[in-house]
């Protein structure tokens, strides 16, 4: 279909970036990027309704999203002619529009077509030797100035690197090395830095690529207040892999359950730091305000409740109850990670697996005919209800009924 409705424009198409690099290596992909040499929205615009999807536009980049009711999305970016950006790198002449797009992307794995006009259906377009390069199994800049447009590439080289067991290129650690030292981010206010960080920390097991960002040298700029540990020390390590040991274990249990893994490690790495140190992080990356609110809730419930765990004698289970329920997963997932005492991990672990789900045998209805008349004593009586019997003080419901009649 998006190649029929190229040729009603008279518009080359091809499916382009990550989506041809993972055909190549052969691994699923979901998203499709397209790319025409024409007006991308009045493309898009057409193609959602022969598909049926919505459209969103952006109309100062030229490009548009087409969701689909499969909830597939389908990005399409307009490949322009922009021949002053880099005069002096290329012969303008021989140049098509597709081929200058590919040369602004990030790394040669990434800047692959494949085309979608039914004439030509499926030819790969590899200008810049890109499959030789994943052959290599190598990371590669297309360009010397690549990190100076676009320094949250330099995310994207580690995500790709560890994901992929790749291997960036010297020259191309080079050009990061140096753009860390020039201090190419600036104040880091591009708030893509903090979406390519919450990618790089959500990959599967994410612990090497935070050490190549230590290795890179780019935790000063990250987290400027764990600077005396330039490379990643043993306590910092040792929270790294047990942060991934919570999740596996969490991930075991409860397959299906949603959660955010690069909550729990960014939480990890800041768990030395106090508060204050995660807020001027959150507003240095202008995290989004509710992204924000619930880091520095999770990270002030959790420290609480780690603290007062490890401080008092082996707690009740009513204990853990009180002092756990108001966190998430990634919350708890961070407690166990950071705890230093066994008790406290078990602690996690049991309101995990059981003491979350616990309630009362008696509810709202057996209190009415109990005589209560509904209001806020509901509340109370349910509580101390549900702490009876996390505590194991009440087993049957006749147990249930006595305690508050
Ligand atoms: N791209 C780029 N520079 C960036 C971000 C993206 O050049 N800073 C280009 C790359 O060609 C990339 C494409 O845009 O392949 C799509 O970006 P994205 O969806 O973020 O990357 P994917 O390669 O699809 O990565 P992933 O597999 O993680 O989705």
């Amino acid at each position: 279909t998006v190649g029929a409705v190229a040729d009603d424009f008279l518009y080359n198409a091809f499916v382009v970036g990550g989506f041809v690099r993972d055909l190549l290596l052969r691994k699923t992909n979901m998203d499709l990027d397209i790319v025409v040499e024409g007006d991308g929205i009045a493309f898009a615009r057409t193609l959602a309704k022969k598909l049926g999807g919505r459209v969103r536009e952006h109309e100062r980049f030229g490009t548009a999203t087409i969701i689909l009711h499969s909830g597939l999305k389908i990005d399409i970016a307009t490949a322009r002619l922009e021949y002053y950006e880099y005069p002096a790198a290329l012969p303008t002449v021989e140049l098509s529009s597709i081929k200058l797009d590919l040369y602004r992307r990030d790394f040669t794995i990434n800047a692959m077509a494949i085309q979608l006009n039914p004439a030509h259906f499926g030819r790969l377009v590899d200008f810049f030797n890109s499959q030789n390069d994943l052959k290599q199994m190598a990371i590669k800049v297309l360009h010397n100035l690549s990190f100076v447009d676009d320094p949250t590439r330099i995310f994207r080289a580690i995500r790709f690197e560890k994901r992929m067991d790749f291997t960036i290129a010297r020259h191309t650690e080079r050009l990061i090395r140096n753009a860390v030292k020039m201090n190419l981010f600036g104040k880091g206010d591009d708030p893509r830095f903090f979406t390519e960080l919450k990618l790089l920390l959500n990959e599967e097991n994410a612990t090497p690529a935070i050490e190549r960002l230590a290795d890179l040298g780019l935790f000063p700029f990250l987290w400027p207040d764990l600077r005396p540990h330039l490379n990643i020390d043993r306590r910092l390590r040792h929270c790294l892999v047990q942060t991934q040991r919570a999740i596996s274990w969490f991930k075991l249990l409860y397959a299906g359950d949603q959660y955010d893994p690069w909550i729990i490690f960014l939480l990890a790495i800041m768990g030395r730091s106090p508060l204050s140190v995660l807020a001027t992080f959150c507003d240095r990356f202008h995290v989004p305000p509710k992204t924000r609110a619930l880091l520095l809730g999770e990270k002030q419930l959790a420290d609480q409740a780690s603290r007062q765990l490890a401080t008092a004698g082996p707690p009740k289970n009513s204990e853990i109850h009180l002092a756990f329920k108001e966190l998430r997963i990634e919350g708890l997932l961070y407690v166990m990670a950071v705890a230093r005492k066994t008790e406290v991990k078990k602690a996690v672990s049991s309101y995990i697996t059981k003491l979350r789900h616990e309630k009362p045998l008696l509810g709202g209805d057996d209190l009415k005919q109990l005589g209560y008349r509904p209001g806020p004593i509901f509340k109370t009586i349910l509580e101390t209800l549900l702490i009876a019997r996390l505590d194991q003080e009440v087993k049957t419901r006749d147990n249930e009924i006595a305690l508050v009649s």
